[in-house]
């Protein structure tokens, strides 16, 4: 008989939290749905929705260049946006918040103004064995153009970066070392403190891909001290197809516009065009604005309860998680680091990995399976593709109990 670990207290503020996700209130195949697919995409509570719909039913509008009543509205209501992430962030300055699609847009836009002037044949970009392909392939894509090297730190079983080696590879051809803060798939947090401050000394630049990070935890990005760090508004309770790139404002003075077109130019002629300083340089076209709308109300629904809160039960539940689902018959792990957040990756010799979240699916709970955007991970481990359960702030070890339930009648069933 394995002991079964003891279960986190669920504080109240994270107990009513439940009852604001209306989602959350559904059924799927006859049961109550279970949402462990957070580290995808997470619900949005219905402070959220609703100023989503307060926008589009009563003052939508485009903004920065209407003088009408709406427009104004719409165009304060989308800043405050920035001003709320820019707190959130601890940023020096709002100028140092671009709007985005999220946190591919924010890395290809680094990669396209920031780093593709600096780079020539021969240049390094650093990156480690864990990245999202969000977090490879615009690399790839600019050592195509360049000539430049992709040069990858290694991993060590357990799923924690090597990061003495990470660090080794710095050298005077690195341009730019970039590393996610918490894998999607495996959940390792990275120490990304360690890394910055080694980058500083070797004046390399640093982005910290925060997607899987920043519903999580607090970050600071003026302690951090890193150049540039990326997000997603979906991933934080918020509208799909917005996010952001914190930039240190001079880094962002030195770029050249991403895209060109309406809203990003100081003057236009057909001898030539200036530009807007940051951010508006980088966000040419109308914007997001509904999203921008739901990020600053997705940002006061976080507040409302507490990052501190959320990240200390959240610890507890992925610990628990972790240890009933390490104890479980037939279920591997996949991964094991010393520090973790979010996300549980596993294998069953039962049952495929895709299999497992069909027959997952019938019993209402849902997890992802998949290689999780993180294929070259997945063949460090030698597999093709895993089940993981992601958590949020909503979820508790009931959600965790039901899953470790459900895969014992799998094995059960299968194995
Ligand atoms: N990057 C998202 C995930 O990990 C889609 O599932």
């Amino acid at each position: 008989m394995i002991d079964r670990p003891t279960p986190p207290p669920i504080p109240e503020a994270l107990k009513r939290a439940r009852e604001d996700f209306p989602i959350l209130k559904r059924e799927v195949s006859g049961k109550p749905l279970i949402y462990l697919d957070n580290a995808a995409s997470t619900q949005k509570p219905q402070s959220v929705i609703d100023a989503i719909t307060q926008y589009y039913a009563y003052e939508n509008s485009n903004i920065h260049r209407g003088v009408h009543l709406l427009s104004t509205e719409a165009t304060a209501a989308y800043e405050n946006a920035r001003t709320k992430l820019a707190a959130y962030l601890n940023a020096n300055d709002e100028s140092e918040i671009v709007f985005t699609r999220g946190a591919t847009e924010s890395i290809n836009l680094v990669a396209h103004s920031f780093l593709a002037p600096l780079v020539s044949a021969g240049d390094e970009i650093l990156i480690s064995h864990m990245e999202h392909h969000a977090n490879i392939v615009p690399w790839q894509l600019l050592c195509e153009r360049t000539g430049a090297v992709l040069k990858v730190a290694p991993i060590f079983d357990n799923g924690d970066l090597d990061t003495d080696s990470y660090i080794s590879l710095m050298g005077p051809r690195t341009k730019l070392a970039a590393i996610v803060h918490v894998s999607n798939s495996i959940g390792t947090v990275n120490p990304i403190e360690r890394i910055i401050e080694a980058a500083k000394d070797r004046s390399i630049p640093t982005l910290i891909d925060s997607a899987q990070s920043i519903q999580h935890m607090k970050l600071d990005v003026q302690v951090l001290d890193c150049d540039f760090l990326v997000f997603s508004g979906h991933k934080m309770f918020m509208p799909t197809g917005i996010g952001g790139l914190y930039g240190k404002r001079a880094k962002l003075d030195s770029m050249r516009p991403y895209q060109g077109g309406g809203d990003m130019i100081a003057h236009v002629s057909f001898d030539g065009t200036t530009f807007k300083a940051p951010p508006y340089r980088f966000e040419a076209g109308t914007p997001h604005i509904a999203g921008g709308i739901g990020i600053a109300a997705g940002i006061d629904y976080i507040e409302s309860i507490g990052r501190d809160l959320i990240h200390d039960y959240e610890t507890q539940l992925i610990d628990y998680a972790a240890n009933r689902l390490k104890s479980t018959a037939g279920v591997r792990l996949i991964g094991e680091p010393s520090n973790r957040a979010g996300a549980i990756s596993f294998v069953m010799n039962a049952a495929h990995a895709h299999d497992i979240g069909t027959i997952l699916d019938t019993e209402g709970i849902a997890v992802r399976s998949g290689h999780h955007c993180c294929e070259p991970l997945m063949k460090r481990f030698g597999i093709s593709a895993t089940a993981r359960a992601s958590i949020a702030l909503y979820n508790n070890h009931e959600d965790i109990d039901a899953l470790v339930e459900s895969l014992g009648k799998v094995h059960q069933l299968f194995g």
